[in-house]
């Protein structure tokens, strides 16, 4: 696509739930173009592969046309860059995620300038869902329905329970 913000949505994605498709789907109107970003993060042991990780987020956007589901293992400052894309959009739930993010995003402005880290209020239904948590439903055989979208559904029990 030519012109117009290029916009970066990273995470684990492990799974990918219903509160990081509603911060990418609003992305995508906001956005000329969104990648959805599968990075690795040092501090969590994932349950799927990044490749695994990048086609669940795609069965579950068919129709967001501008955006695009991309797996990178270098700093996400250094993808910025390569892609030429200036803003990071993360959902920002309750005070705990704060620090965290706040964190990321002053260490990602150090190592790329020209990147703006941007927050959206999480939906309220999606304030205390987490991918973790999910896991921990399914892994106990409890109902994931009002979490994740049913095209990945059984992909997530299977290996959980596995
Ligand atoms: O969903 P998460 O685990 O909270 O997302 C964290 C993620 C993957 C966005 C972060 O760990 C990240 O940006 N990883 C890529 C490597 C990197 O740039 N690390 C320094 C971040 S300041």
């Amino acid at each position: 696509m030519n012109g117009g913000i290029i916009a970066i949505c990273p995470g684990s994605f492990d799974p990918v739930t219903y509160g990081h498709l509603d911060i990418i789907t609003r992305a995508s109107k906001m956005f000329s173009q969104v990648i959805v970003l599968v990075a690795g993060n040092i501090s969590k042991n994932c349950s799927f592969t990044p490749e695994e990780r990048v086609e669940m987020i795609k069965k579950c956007i068919p129709d967001l046309e501008n955006v695009t589901v991309e797996h990178y293992d270098g700093l996400l400052a250094d993808y910025c860059a390569e892609r030429g894309a200036t803003a990071i959009v993360k959902g920002l739930r309750a005070m705990s995620d704060f620090e965290y993010e706040f964190q990321m995003a002053l260490t990602n402005k150090k190592l790329n300038p020209n990147v703006e880290t941007l927050f959206l209020t999480t939906a309220a239904q999606n304030m205390y869902l987490s991918s973790s948590m999910v896991k921990q439903i399914a892994l106990m055989g409890g109902d994931i329905s009002s979490f994740v979208p049913e095209v990945i559904r059984q992909d997530i029990i299977d290996r959980i329970q596995k």
